[in-house]
């Protein structure tokens, strides 16, 4: 198995899920070969929560890092589909390469680019 999705299933026991039951894990590879971990964290006012991939980018850019990929995993149908506030999220630090899995060995590679075309981007004042 691909490591950093062996990683992100490592994340994934760390997750804090009690509302919706469902745990999502992932992994950042950074720049310089060191690996971040993140899981979803739930609140019990849903929207607040935050979910695995902005945590382990958090986790990267707090450590002075510089991501470059990252593998996610949940249990879905097929390889697991970021939401919209995500693949905005990680396209501010593209270029990079996504890797979608789920708990069955399934996986796509893919990048933030091809995940959201489009984004939202102020004009450079
Ligand atoms: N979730 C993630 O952590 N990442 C995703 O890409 C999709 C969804 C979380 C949010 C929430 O805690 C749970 O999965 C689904 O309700």
């Amino acid at each position: 198995m691909n490591k950093l999705i062996a990683e992100a299933i490592s994340a994934r026991e760390t997750a804090r899920a009690p509302y919706s039951g469902y745990r999502v894990g992932c992994a950042v590879k950074c720049d310089d070969g060191s690996i971040y971990h993140g899981a979803n964290v739930e609140a019990s006012c849903s929207s607040v929560g935050v979910c695995a991939e902005r945590i382990a980018l958090a986790n990267a850019v707090l450590a002075g890092k510089t991501p470059k990929q990252l593998a996610i995993v949940g249990e879905a149908e097929g390889p697991l589909s970021p939401c919209g506030t995500c693949r905005q999220f990680m396209l501010d630090f593209a270029p990079l390469k996504v890797i979608l899995a789920n708990m069955d060995g399934d996986e796509k590679h893919t990048t933030a680019n091809k995940l959201l075309p489009l984004k939202f981007e102020r004009r450079s004042q």
